[in-house]
């Protein structure tokens, strides 16, 4: 099984859910990873989170667990105690458990990057439990959330051109996901031309309604 197999890509940020230890404290959190050759991944941790504080204190490995199951998403970011662990085979960081399945890392190299550390990791065992494992990207699904809400425009912009314009801040939003969670030049086009396209066909309507 190749890192590739499992979702990750060199361009599009894969989420994944992080698990890390450093001595007697883990914490669990949604992250991206971006592939950094056949070997390495890379993680880009915000600071002032708990994951940074292990990080920067030393911690030695992680795991990253790989799941599309949003309720282990919701449970790392807003109910951690509500997650159940089981002990990995290669690293100290424990795996989440029911998860498709898990990558045991060592993380080694940190690098200071101002508002976030850019950790680099050297993945020791891939272990898949379910058939079909893929991780997470979040610039996919951003991409088709915008055409759903440029298709619905293009209906209602007729009769409302308020929550026209409702929908074009939501496709900013999704479009800043796509720019922010990718390096793909084809995904960001395609999310550029859908926010011009919308404001286009909303300026039309307007310059239509002064005459
Ligand atoms: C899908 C998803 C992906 C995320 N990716 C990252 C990331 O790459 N880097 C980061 O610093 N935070 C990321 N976050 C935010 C952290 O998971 C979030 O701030 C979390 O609460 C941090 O927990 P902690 O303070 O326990 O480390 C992501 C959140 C979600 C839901």
């Amino acid at each position: 099984m190749q890192l590739r197999d499992l979702g990750f890509s060199k361009s599009t940020y894969s989420e994944i859910i992080l698990t890390i230890r450093h001595g007697d404290a883990v914490n669990v959190a949604p992250m991206g990873v971006l592939l950094e050759d056949d070997k390495r991944l890379s993680l880009r941790v915000y600071k002032e989170q708990r994951t940074c504080e292990l990080i920067e204190k030393g911690a030695v490995d992680c795991v990253l667990n790989i799941t599309c199951n949003s309720t282990l998403f919701y449970d790392a970011v807003l109910n951690k105690s509500e997650i159940s662990y089981c002990p990995s085979e290669t690293v100290s960081s424990p795996r989440v458990r029911g998860c498709d399945a898990y990558v045991e890392c060592l993380i080694i190299h940190v690098k200071d990057c101002g508002e976030y550390v850019r950790v680099l990791l050297k993945p020791q065992l891939i272990k898949v439990s379910r058939r079909m494992a893929k991780a997470h990207n979040r610039a996919e699904p951003a991409v088709i959330e915008a055409l759903v809400c440029f298709t619905k425009i293009l209906h209602l912009i007729k009769s409302n051109v308020e929550m026209a314009e409702g929908l074009k801040e939501r496709i900013k939003i999704f479009r800043e996901i796509v720019y922010h969670s990718t390096r793909s030049k084809k995904l960001r086009m395609m999310m550029t031309e859908i926010l011009d396209r919308a404001e286009e066909v909303i300026r039309e309507k307007k310059a239509i309604d002064k005459h």
